[in-house]
């Protein structure tokens, strides 16, 4: 009895630290000049907003899809004609980020959130689903 008890906390447990850990945290190198692919994946193909950001960039975007269309006015500057999604169709859920001609000034850590509708409503993953450090270096480091 106490062991079949014991069991499940620790089955409790280990589900609660599987969530803990289940955001996809990355970190990636490149040298400046180069495009880069921050990878990204819905749990579905429902996809009613994506929410690239930077924690640095305040109320700005990298990149904001919302209800079908795309919001360059919400998004910084320096990303303006320079990111794009890798998939625009969003197939199987990709929401990966392509970034173009990175600087120096792109390093820090993006994260991408998205909305899907589940189970006939809305949930929005307040944590993000991807959390990637990209570090840009001059080239030839
Ligand atoms: C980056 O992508 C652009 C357009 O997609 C391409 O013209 C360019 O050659 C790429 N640059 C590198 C360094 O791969
Ligand atoms: C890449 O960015 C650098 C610095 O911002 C710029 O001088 C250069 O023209 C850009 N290259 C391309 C292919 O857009
Ligand atoms: C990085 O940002 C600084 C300050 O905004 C700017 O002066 C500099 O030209 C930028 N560097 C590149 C490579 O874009």
């Amino acid at each position: 009895m106490s062991a079949v008890t014991s069991a499940s906390l620790c089955w409790t447990s280990l589900s609660l630290c599987f969530l803990f850990v289940s955001a996809d945290e990355k970190i990636i190198t490149a040298e400046s000049g180069q495009n880069v692919t921050l990878t990204c994946r819905a749990p579905n193909n429902n996809i009613i907003l994506v929410e690239w950001s930077r924690a640095d960039l305040g109320d700005e975007y990298v990149l904001l899809y919302r209800d079908e269309r795309f919001y360059p006015e919400q998004q910084h500057p320096s990303f303006k004609n320079r990111v794009d999604l890798q998939d625009r169709q969003m197939k199987d859920g990709d929401v990966s980020l392509m970034m173009k001609n990175v600087t120096i000034n792109d390093t820090g850590t993006y994260e991408c959130r998205v909305l899907t509708n589940r189970w006939k409503r809305a949930v929005l993953d307040v944590d993000p689903i991807s959390v990637i450090y990209l570090r840009v270096v001059p080239p030839g480091e």
